[in-house]
């Protein structure tokens, strides 16, 4: 390739601060003949767009200097750049939705970013729809919402597709159809050497189990088929709480996480508290969704008797409901810590007192967003994989849970230290207690953990294994741990 590279692009391709942003030659030459091939389709350092896309991320921390960004829009544009990139041994990046706080997982210094942005083709057949990865969730809602059909994805409106679906996903609904990962029925494939393979439950059946919640590890997903289910209209829940009644409000979220119907309706919500360090004001409050048109909806009665002066309930549809649920991009710099519990008030609400004494001795620090987020993790979402022939990578028993979560905002990249090494102590803390009350639960889950722990760890021994035994079979040279190398990954 050496021969084909086109030295007038150099100069282009030369970044000109920190010099670990420095590309290598393979880098630079990949870059060149990416150019060549694709010349609407790679954006060079100098190009006008370079700065949007290395900004196209929710954590400012996520905001590389890539040497250059491809954005292909067909998988064997991808195909022929993963050869390129695996055959010269040059390391890269994949951007879905861009929306996993974990610097490097997304982006990267001196190396090839692949954005998919403009993967955005679909197709709706009658009970599946066949998503490009650089869809939103927003995208899928809005694409279905004609048909009356609805697909097991995100909550809010502009998470990616791709990355979600390939860690789990928790959608409103996993207490009936289950996480993200068991409703895809079809992957499509780039592998590590460049080669395009279908996986689903005849062909290639162990990659379509690795695949569900084995994340960045195996291959590049051009297009996930999705299952969807006949559910045209939502019933919708906002409610707000004070101080007053946090205690409360732990309750029926554990009572929400632990019904568990063999006919269940489907129900989820996005439970958060907010504490301003500042003003010393608490604001807790519920998003709730539920399949159907039962006004108000019947599973969160248990929240609605709780007093509060905002109750909004509404007969809606997803796309209407997600259009509001905006998480703009470059919203702050952010770290997520968390780990899952056994329904427990008292427990839970002793980690919450601990959390906000934790967070007033960070008053100081600028721009300071901390949340405490609670997702149920209902038995029914882990017996969807325990029934239906395939399962997953994450092995869950048919038992509920309460994964709670950190999620801290601040301003400036000196802070960083600082908030890592407090959200980390503050959670594994707070977990060791509650192994020590026999409360805790193993499963970490990719989409709410810190850079800092490990989720595989926590997956089931045979599992992770299983995955080496899978990624030897179809990444033996190490594309995506080598040269893909962000993110959480197996490891060796
Ligand atoms: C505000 C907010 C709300 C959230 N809400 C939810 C929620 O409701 N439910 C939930 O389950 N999770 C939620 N998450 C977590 C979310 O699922 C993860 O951050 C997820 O990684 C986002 O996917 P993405 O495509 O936007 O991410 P990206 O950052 O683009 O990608 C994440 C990882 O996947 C890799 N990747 C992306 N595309 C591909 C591909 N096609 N092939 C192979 N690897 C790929 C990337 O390289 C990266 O390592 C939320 C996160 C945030 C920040
Ligand atoms: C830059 O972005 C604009 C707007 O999205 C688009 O029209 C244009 O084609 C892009 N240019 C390149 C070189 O990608
Ligand atoms: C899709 O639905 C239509 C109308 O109900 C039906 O005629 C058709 O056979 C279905 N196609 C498949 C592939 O199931
Ligand atoms: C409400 O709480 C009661 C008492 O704990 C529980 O039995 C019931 O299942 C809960 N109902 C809902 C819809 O959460
Ligand atoms: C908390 O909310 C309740 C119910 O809306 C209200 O009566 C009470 O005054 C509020 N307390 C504070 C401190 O705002
Ligand atoms: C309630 O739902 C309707 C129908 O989707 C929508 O037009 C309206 O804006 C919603 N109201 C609120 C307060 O969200
Ligand atoms: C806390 O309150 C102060 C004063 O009203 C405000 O400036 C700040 O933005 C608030 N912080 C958060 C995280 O909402
Ligand atoms: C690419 O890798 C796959 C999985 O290891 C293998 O089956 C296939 O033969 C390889 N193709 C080429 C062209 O080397």
């Amino acid at each position: 390739m050496f021969s084909r590279m086109h030295l007038v692009y150099l100069p282009l391709l030369a970044v000109s601060s920190a010099t670990s942003d420095v590309p290598g030659i393979p880098t630079m030459c990949a870059c060149t003949q990416l150019y060549d091939t694709y010349p609407g389709k790679v954006l060079l350092t100098t190009s006008a767009n370079y700065t949007a896309e290395t900004e196209s991320y929710w954590d400012v921390r996520a905001d590389l200097h890539p040497a250059c960004i491809f954005q292909p829009d067909t998988a064997d544009e991808v195909a022929d750049a993963i050869k390129l990139l695996s055959s010269n041994d040059v390391q890269f990046a994949i951007r879905g939705g861009g929306h996993m706080n974990f610097p490097g997982s997304n982006n990267i210094d001196g190396g090839v970013l692949i954005t998919l942005s403009k993967f955005t083709e679909y197709t709706v057949n009658n009970d599946t729809i066949e998503v490009g990865p650089g869809m939103t969730w927003y995208d899928v809602y809005e694409a279905l919402e004609p048909y009356g059909r609805a697909a097991i994805g995100g909550r809010l409106k502009t998470i990616g597709v791709p990355g979600l679906t390939l860690i789990g996903g928790v959608h409103y609904f996993i207490n009936k159809y289950g996480y993200a990962m068991d409703n895809v029925v079809n992957y499509d494939v780039v592998l590590g050497n460049g080669t395009q393979v279908k996986a689903n439950r005849i062909s290639h059946p162990d990659l379509f189990w690795a695949l569900k919640g084995g994340a960045n590890n195996f291959g590049l997903v051009t297009k996930f088929t999705l299952k969807t289910y006949h559910i045209p209209q939502i019933s919708t829940t906002i409610q707000l709480y004070n101080e007053s009644y946090i205690k409360d409000f732990i309750k029926a979220t554990c009572e929400l996480a632990s019904l568990d119907d063999p006919e269940p309706i489907a129900a989820g919500a996005v439970i958060t508290v907010q504490y301003n360090a500042t003003t010393k004001v608490v604001g807790a409050s519920i998003l709730g969704v539920q399949a159907g048109v039962s006004n108000p909806p019947s599973q969160f009665t248990n929240f609605s008797t709780i007093p509060g002066e905002i109750k909004i309930n509404n007969v809606t549809t997803l796309q209407q409901w997600a259009s509001g649920l905006d998480t703009p991009k470059q919203m702050f710099r952010v770290m997520f810590s968390h780990k899952a519990i056994f329904p427990n008030t008292d427990r839970l609400y002793e980690i919450y007192q601990t959390w906000k004494e934790a967070v007033d001795q960070i008053s100081d620090v600028q721009g300071l967003f901390p949340t405490f987020v609670m997702n149920t993790a209902p038995a029914g979402a882990a017996r969807v994989a325990l029934t239906n022939g395939v399962g997953n990578v994450w092995g869950l028993k048919a038992e509920p849970a309460v994964w709670w979560q950190f999620s801290t905002g601040w301003d400036l990249a000196s802070d960083d230290l600082r908030i890592t090494s407090w959200s980390r102590q503050l959670t594994e803390n707070l977990h060791r207690v509650n192994e020590e009350l026999g409360l805790a639960r193993d499963h970490v889950y990719m989409g709410d953990a810190g850079e800092w722990q490990n989720p595989f760890d926590s997956f089931p021994e045979a599992s992770v294994d299983r995955m080496r035994t899978i990624r030897a079979a179809y990444d033996p040279s190490g594309t995506f741990s080598r040269l893909n190398w962000g993110g959480f990954k197996l490891g060796y």
